[in-house]
């Protein structure tokens, strides 16, 4: 099996449509064993998602934000295993001011908030689990991109932070090299989950994907998502660091549609 042995954090289930939870799914079906970490008011419903899973795992709290939390897990993940071989960050936040179409007015405490929620806590995570991951002999992390090398609408200062995430990927890789740790994004096509739906204008992204997506794309389906992320954890990718792995049925290859022009 794909992740037999290894240990993985998965942060960021919310519900069964998290893109985390496929991705919990597909790692215990690998052989992983797994805890979720779980945030806030939604630490409920995280373990509700959980009891959902092939194997119940257990949920700690985490806000990203929040160092005793940070510190809390380390111990708990010391004890449970005395060392961690890879993790999923799958943590985003911005305040409703900084999406939607305010990009001209939103104030820098909602831009910096989702910096340091969405693109900053890679790095948190990262750092976090360094001492786990050193002594497991090194082992891989991946976080959940939406690509922002071109403006959307609607997504505004979350996009500007998951241009950020995706630099803070280059970098983490440069630094945890050396330790054998590789570090990875997955750019994943819209999917209809509580964090996408609360960006006012998310069905202008599906009707952009029913265009141009070549494979098509299936908004209601994280798993090729969950499956992505799997691989990237495995040990089939052991020269693969600082990599934007898109899985979104072909789309940015594609400037404008798949139509052809009539033959003649
Ligand atoms: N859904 C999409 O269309 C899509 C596409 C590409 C990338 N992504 C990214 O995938 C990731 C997961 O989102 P999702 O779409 O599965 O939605 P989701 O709502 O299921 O997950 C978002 C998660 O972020 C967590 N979170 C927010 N603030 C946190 C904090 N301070 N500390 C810890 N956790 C916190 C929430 O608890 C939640 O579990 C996000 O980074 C998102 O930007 C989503």
């Amino acid at each position: 099996m794909l992740l037999e042995g290894k240990r993985l954090v998965i942060t960021g289930v919310l519900t069964d449509d998290s893109i985390a939870w496929h991705t919990a799914r597909t790692a215990q079906e690998e052989g992983a064993e797994i805890v979720l970490t779980g945030f806030g008011r939604g630490m409920r419903i995280t373990e509700r998602a959980a009891e959902r899973l092939p194997i119940p795992p257990d949920v700690i709290e985490l806000d990203i934000n929040d160092p005793a939390h940070m510190e809390a897990l380390v111990a708990d993940l010391e004890s449970r295993w005395g060392g961690v071989d890879g993790a999923l960050h799958a943590i985003a936040f911005a305040p409703a001011d900084a999406l939607g179409g305010a990009f001209l007015t939103t104030p820098a405490e909602s831009a910096a908030t989702a910096f340091t929620t969405s693109a900053f806590s890679y790095k948190t995570l990262a750092v976090g689990l360094l001492p786990l991951m050193k002594k497991a002999g090194g082992g891989s992390l991946v976080t959940l991109d939406f690509d922002n090398t071109q403006a959307w609408p609607a997504y505004d200062w979350m996009g500007v932070a998951k241009s950020a995430l995706q630099s803070v990927t280059r970098y983490l890789a440069r630094d945890l090299g050396e330790y054998n740790i590789r570090v990875n994004a997955v750019s994943a096509g819209p999917l209809g989950t509580v964090a996408a739906k609360s960006v006012p204008g998310f069905g202008l992204f599906e009707d952009a994907w029913a265009e141009r997506a070549p494979l098509g794309w299936d908004a209601s389906d994280p798993g090729p998502v969950g499956r992505m992320v799997a691989v990237l954890l495995s040990d089939w990718t052991p020269m693969t660091s600082g990599e934007i792995v898109h899985v979104d049925g072909g789309f940015h290859a594609i400037a404008a549609g798949t139509r052809q022009p009539e033959k003649e």
